[in-house]
């Protein structure tokens, strides 16, 4: 934490042990091979970071891997997967060579299959009404396996199909505002982006929300298509907005390998 500060005076130095000491405390790893490296160690406890990117970059993937760290460092998870079953999910996850069954009866993991809760309470009630209902089913539980970490993948088919894109922000806004105020967990929330837009979220108040965004892409050069991290803003970090080249591999999932500019030079060489 910074020291605080009056009108005018000069920050307060810290010892340089102290310091680092305090910041590492406030962060929790996303165990994303390469990426804690570059974000001062992970994400900041307790806020809510976007990753948004097309269909098929691997948002799922990342979201997957940051629960499994959290498994592995004993801070249960929520997962709640809009377009894939509970089933789906714990296949796909095998894939990998990731168990999530096994976490799920330590209760270190619950996998919630909202969909049909979430599509009724939108059918039936007023925005502030539905945003408050999914809250309180969330945080129950969050509180049922004291969940640290809770992944909305994605965030915005949540209230069904989209026919008002204003209710849309509107909820949007609620919703990620009262999860990061009531659920106290470190969230990820995914955004899928329309292919070819270049847009950081679908809905374009994602991004305000969050106190990070991390983007993935799928980017075309010297005949061959290249997956690219971007950390995009990062609140109270010092951000390296270099693009990263990325693989998808089994056991780590997503693995930062160099700068894009690094990787370009050494293909054409
Ligand atoms: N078991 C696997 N091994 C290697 N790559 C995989 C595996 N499963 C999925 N992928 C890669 O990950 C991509 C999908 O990632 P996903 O996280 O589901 O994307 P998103 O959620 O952004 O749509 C696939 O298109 C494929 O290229
Ligand atoms: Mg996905």
């Amino acid at each position: 934490m910074l020291p605080r500060r009056k009108g005018g005076e000069e920050p307060v130095r810290v010892e340089p042990e102290l310091e680092q000491t305090q910041t590492y405390s406030l962060r929790t790893p996303t165990g994303i091979t390469g990426l804690d490296r570059i974000i001062d160690g992970g994400l900041i406890r307790g806020k809510t970071y976007l990753v948004a990117g097309e269909t098929g970059t691997g948002k799922t993937i990342f979201s997957l891997r940051f629960i499994l760290k959290g498994i592995e460092i004993g801070e249960p998870c929520v997962y709640v997967p809009f377009d894939e079953t509970i089933e789906g999910t714990v296949e796909g996850a095998l894939t990998l060579g990731w168990d999530l069954e096994t976490p799920m009866r330590k209760n270190m993991l619950r996998i919630l299959d909202a969909r049909p809760f979430f599509a009724e309470v939108v059918r039936e009630k007023f925005m502030a009404e539905v945003v408050r209902e999914i809250v309180k089913e969330l945080k129950r539980h969050v509180t049922e396996i004291g969940a640290k970490r809770l992944v909305i993948d994605p965030v915005a088919p949540l209230i069904g199909e989209v026919v008002d894109v204003s209710w849309t922000r509107d909820f949007i806004r609620g919703f990620v505002t009262a999860v990061e105020k009531f659920l106290g967990c470190t969230t990820i929330i995914t955004s899928e982006v329309p292919t070819g837009s270049g847009l950081l979220s679908r809905f374009g108040v994602e991004e305000f929300l969050a106190s990070g965004i991390i983007k993935l892409a799928i980017v075309s050069i010297e005949n061959r298509n290249l997956r690219t991290l971007t950390v995009r803003k990062l609140r109270w970090t010092r951000v390296d907005l270099t693009p990263y080249v990325y693989e998808i591999k089994p056991l780590e999932g997503i693995v930062l390998l160099e700068p894009l500019h690094e990787y370009v030079k050494k293909l054409k060489e």
